[in-house]
């Protein structure tokens, strides 16, 4: 018996599928934030992030100089309250080196400095006697110089910090940078916050713009964001909270991020989340902490303030800019209200003891003030329904087993359709044994659930891929979707499974049926997609298989219409082998290979390679 596929294509058939389905999901994990998608290139630049307890710890920063030329400590004389540590440097040589003593700093495993771009450096300073600074990019191996810099002021008093600034355009390149500020001159200088961007980032907003680029190629309808675990905490000292992440970039605390420990400076804060999605056209889904860490958590009973900072930063991104948390984001330059619609009450913390009670606290005081914000709760619907109101529910799925994650297309089939819809805000093979750091068999078994999804979309309305970033110098999870460091960045398969799938938001879901096929290897789906450029559709088949096996398949269509264009194409994501996977050195081993369809017929016999997503578009 041949193996088919039977789709109906008939004018009128079909059901729309939600334009939110696919989106992103970024995470400050894995340096994803800081030291990635934030363009800051000074790591730890406010001296925090060794903490108070530890005011000595100055990592990554180095010392320019000798013990007998230079001495450099750190106080509690910032003149910023919320980050008062700054660093003293006293410059001890009455004859200095010709090339200065000061400080260096690596940037998040070197700095990549392009030759003929711009950098502005900003830092705060003051000094006792005049200040003659030199601002300098160096290559780590050997000091050349890159680009430089000479800060002079005459008028800087001991008592007085200053902000100073100065652009540096750098005449040659490396990836293995750092930035130094030295003097020849002795004397007394303090300095806090000190930071280097490109002058050049994507819409001027602080972010990298190739990482952005990759991103935007997905066509996310939405951006949830921060996290994750990230917003839970290890313990709730360390959550993040977005009242300590926005205002000036200079005046913000930062905070170690304990469950993925790191330091980060929050310069990538809630405010640069909400910008980050309005850049990219996504809708902002915004997580907050609900009074629950991964160890601690706040009683219902005294919730209320935790309650209050989530409708304040609800105000901060809705609220008129002459409204109290309103008016602190105009004067960040955003007069206009953030279009936040969709709020996540916390992060896997279902099970937790007091997730119900601040749960119904959250979403009563939220619903009572903004009736038309989707609410997010943590507890699964998908077997049974919930005991509490919610306009969705999230739904976390890692396997170990890819044979698993594809029959994850199943999970929602009986779901009842009265409750709330459900948001795959996290879904991805992992495991070292199938997924390792982002595999061909992994994306394909992701791809399955996928179809699974849109099959089931009149229910499941958002999903997104976990993590979306790693920078490779700490890969605290895996796998992920885009791997990047300093310089460079590929998408894994799972990345271009998701480009495969960035189509079907809005399309028309067909109805479609396998034949004497084995469904737990084989999944396939059939949407009607809409080409803005000539206001035409277009037919979009998409068949994944994680079998072993190469799959003779007909496809046999029925009412598309006798014609099938000569424009159309397959596009197969496929490998040799089912656990290769793309690298540095390798960045585009598995990607998606486009080429003209030759059987231009209703009934097309077709090979479906082993381990595979193929993607046929068939235009009228
Ligand atoms: O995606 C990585 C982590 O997995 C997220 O932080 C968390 O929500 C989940 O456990």
């Amino acid at each position: 018996q041949i193996s088919t596929l039977f789709v109906n294509a008939s004018h009128g058939s079909g059901r729309p599928i939600p334009n939110t389905l696919f989106g992103i999901f970024f995470e400050e994990i894995n340096h994803a934030g800081t030291g990635g998608l934030w363009a800051e290139l000074v790591n730890n630049r406010g001296f925090e992030a060794g903490g108070r307890q530890f005011l000595s710890n100055i990592d990554p920063w180095t010392i320019v100089g000798t013990e007998s030329s230079v001495l450099v400590q750190t106080e509690l004389s910032s003149c910023f309250e919320h980050n008062k540590v700054a660093l003293r440097i006293d410059v001890l040589c009455d004859k200095c080196p010709s090339h200065g003593v000061g400080i260096s700093n690596p940037g998040f495993w070197g700095m990549n400095i392009v030759k003929g771009k711009k950098y502005k450096v900003v830092f705060f300073v003051r000094s006792i006697g005049a200040l003659d600074m030199t601002i300098s990019f160096r290559k780590a191996q050997d000091g050349e110089i890159l680009a430089s810099s000479n800060v002079k002021d005459s008028a800087l008093e001991v008592s007085n910090w200053k902000r100073m600034e100065t652009t540096l355009e750098a005449t040659a390149s490396s990836f293995n940078s750092n930035l130094a500020l030295t003097t020849t001159q002795k004397g007394k200088i303090w300095l806090d916050q000190i930071s280097a961007m490109p002058v050049n980032t994507f819409k001027g907003h602080g972010f990298r713009s190739d990482l952005v680029e990759m991103m935007l190629q997905l066509k996310p309808a939405f951006l949830r964001f921060p996290g994750g675990c990230f917003v839970e905490g290890k313990t709730l000292r360390n959550a993040f909270r977005w009242k300590d992440s926005v205002g000036p970039w200079e005046q913000r605390p930062g905070h170690f991020g304990d469950v993925w420990n790191y330091w980060t400076d929050d310069a990538l804060g809630y405010f640069e989340g909400l910008q980050l999605a309005e850049d990219i056209g996504a809708a902002p889904v915004w997580v907050f902490n609900n009074g629950i860490s991964h160890t601690d958590e706040i009683d219902t009973r005294v919730i209320a303030p935790f309650v209050q900072e989530a409708l304040d930063g609800i105000e901060f991104a809705r609220g008129k800019a002459t409204s109290t948390w309103g008016s602190l984001r105009a004067s960040m330059g955003h007069p206009e209200p953030f279009n936040l619609k969709y709020v996540g009450v916390g992060n896997e913390d279902c099970g937790k003891l007091n997730y119900h009670g601040n749960y119904l606290a959250f979403y009563n005081a939220i619903r009572r003030v903004y009736p038309d914000i989707q609410i997010i709760s943590n507890c699964d619907a998908s077997l049974k329904p919930l005991d509490h109101p919610a306009d969705l529910y999230d739904y976390h799925t890692y396997p170990f087993e890819a044979q698993r994650m594809f029959s994850n297309a199943r999970v929602f089939d009986k779901t009842p359709r009265n409750g709330p819809k459900a948001f795959v805000s996290e879904y991805a093979l992992i495991g070292e044994k199938q997924a390792k750091q982002g595999t061909l068999l992994g994306a394909v078994s992701e791809a399955g659930f996928l179809i699974g999804l849109e099959t089931n979309s009149d229910h499941v309305v958002m999903a997104s891929y976990a993590p979306l970033f790693v920078n490779a110098h700490d890969r605290m999870w895996n796998p992920d979707a885009i791997v990047f460091d300093n310089n460079q960045a590929y998408g894994t398969p799972s990345y271009w499974v998701q480009y495969m799938f960035r189509e079907s938001n809005g399309a028309i879901f067909l109805n479609s049926q396998l034949r004497n096929t084995d469904l737990n290897s084989v999944a396939a789906s059939a949407i009607l997609c809409h080409n803005p450029q000539n206001n035409s559709t277009y037919l979009k088949i998409k068949i994944a298989n994680i079998g072993n096996n190469k799959v003779k398949l007909k496809i046999s269509l029925d009412g598309f219409g006798s014609k099938i264009g000569t424009a159309s194409t397959k596009t197969v994501l496929t490998s040799k082998n089912a656990l290769d996977e793309n690298s540095f050195l390798d960045p585009k081993k598995i990607t998606p290979q486009q080429s003209q369809l030759k059987s231009l017929s209703n009934e097309m016999n077709v090979i479906i390679p082993p381990v595979s997503l193929t993607v046929f578009d068939m235009l009228r």
